[in-house]
């Protein structure tokens, strides 16, 4: 059987804990898909840095194109994060014809349709499961799952890091900024985590969560976006009082053709089960007009379940290579309407 190669772009939190899922669950790997899955090569910024894992260091580039034009490599995995530096590499690994698999939402929530578009142009798959809700499956779920429905709402928890710093506030009296910190060094925050704490990244989730669930082409600025960089310990004394807890909540809705998303701190009530989703945990609550109420629940940052998330990503694509269906699942192929807004 021949090995599928992979090149890796990012040796950190998550490409850490894709280099363990696919050493450590290899055979079961090769068991669903009937090849091998080896990761070839790694992008770093820095290859003399020590890992935290053990790597050949002969795999590890500071090269980008050594990865995206060798052509013995079949897919990428985008693990680096950025937007402008890693869509480029993107957009030419894909015009190479190779399957892409990334968690970065800031990339996908902005350029999502023009790389879904190079994908299908190119006949290659672009996978981003991990970009939303790391570990909890959403992403699959809300294209396949609910595929005959109409989903109406879509709301939850969508932050780890915010999540983890309210939590803490909440529970321990901790203070936001010492809160902050724990969140970095436990690798849930993003590389500037002005976007977790602003709302931005679970804006840029709700934005890809909106656009799948409501088929509808939902841009980042139609969204209304404030974080928990202003919530106070006296504002969650407060809520405390009158039985409720502060969460950064994302509330998607879509009736009669209109379409608000938005991401606010938001009071809770304790009897509600979002009130109980603590830490880095994360849960989504998806509505449709069949299938009623449901929830997903699970951590949402975090090295080995974000990886989860890629490996499952990297099975399918190496599923599709063997049926030569690359390019054709249904991410790739849901039509989008267009978002009406107040103004039409
Ligand atoms: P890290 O900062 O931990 O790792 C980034 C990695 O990419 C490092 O290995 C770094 O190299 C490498 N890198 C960064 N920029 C460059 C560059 N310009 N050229 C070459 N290599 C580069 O990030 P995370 O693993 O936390 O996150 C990665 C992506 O996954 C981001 O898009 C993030 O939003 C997303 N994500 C993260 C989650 C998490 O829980 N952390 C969860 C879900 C998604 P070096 O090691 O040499 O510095
Ligand atoms: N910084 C993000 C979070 C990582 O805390 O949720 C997962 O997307």
């Amino acid at each position: 059987m021949k090995p599928v190669k992979v090149g890796l772009l990012g040796l950190g939190t998550v490409g850490t804990g894709v280099v363990r899922i696919v050493e450590g669950h290899q055979e079961d790997l090769q068991n669903q898909t009937g090849s091998p899955i080896v990761i070839d090569k790694i992008l770093v910024q820095d290859a003399s840095k020590s890992r935290a894992v053990n790597i050949d260091p002969g795999k590890l580039t500071e090269d980008p194109w050594d990865i995206i034009h060798d052509p013995d490599i079949s897919v990428i995995v985008e693990v680096m994060g950025g937007i402008e530096l890693t869509k480029g590499y993107i957009l030419e690994a894909l015009a190479r014809g190779k399957h892409v698999i990334t968690a970065n939402k800031d990339l996908m929530a902005l350029h999502g349709p023009e790389i879904l578009a190079a994908a299908q142009e190119h006949g290659c798959d672009v996978l981003y499961e991990a970009s939303v809700a790391g570990g909890i499956p959403i992403i699959r779920t809300l294209v396949e799952g609910f595929s005959s429905d109409r989903i109406t709402k879509i709301m939850g928890i969508v932050n780890g890091t915010t999540n983890y710093i309210l939590t803490k506030m909440t529970q321990e009296g901790t203070v936001y900024s010492e809160a902050l910190a724990e969140a970095q060094q436990l690798g849930y925050a993003e590389a500037d985590p002005t976007s977790d704490v602003e709302g931005l990244d679970a804006a840029r989730k709700m934005t890809i969560l909106s656009t799948l669930g409501f088929r509808s082409n939902v841009a980042l600025e139609d969204v209304d976006v404030k974080g928990i960089s202003s919530v106070s310990r006296e504002d969650i004394l407060y809520a405390g009082r009158l039985g409720y807890v502060v969460k950064l909540l994302g509330i998607a809705e879509s009736q009669d053709d209109f379409i608000s998303v938005s991401v606010q701190p938001t009071m809770v009530k304790h009897s509600h089960p979002l009130a109980s989703v603590n830490g880095v945990f994360n849960a989504v609550y998806v509505f449709g007009e069949a299938v009623g109420e449901t929830m997903f629940y699970g951590a949402g940052a975090g090295e080995m379940p974000t990886a989860t998330s890629i490996v499952a990503d990297l099975v399918a694509v190496v599923k599709n290579l063997k049926l030569g269906v690359n390019g054709k699942q249904a991410l790739l192929t849901y039509k989008l309407k267009k978002l009406k807004t107040d103004e039409q």
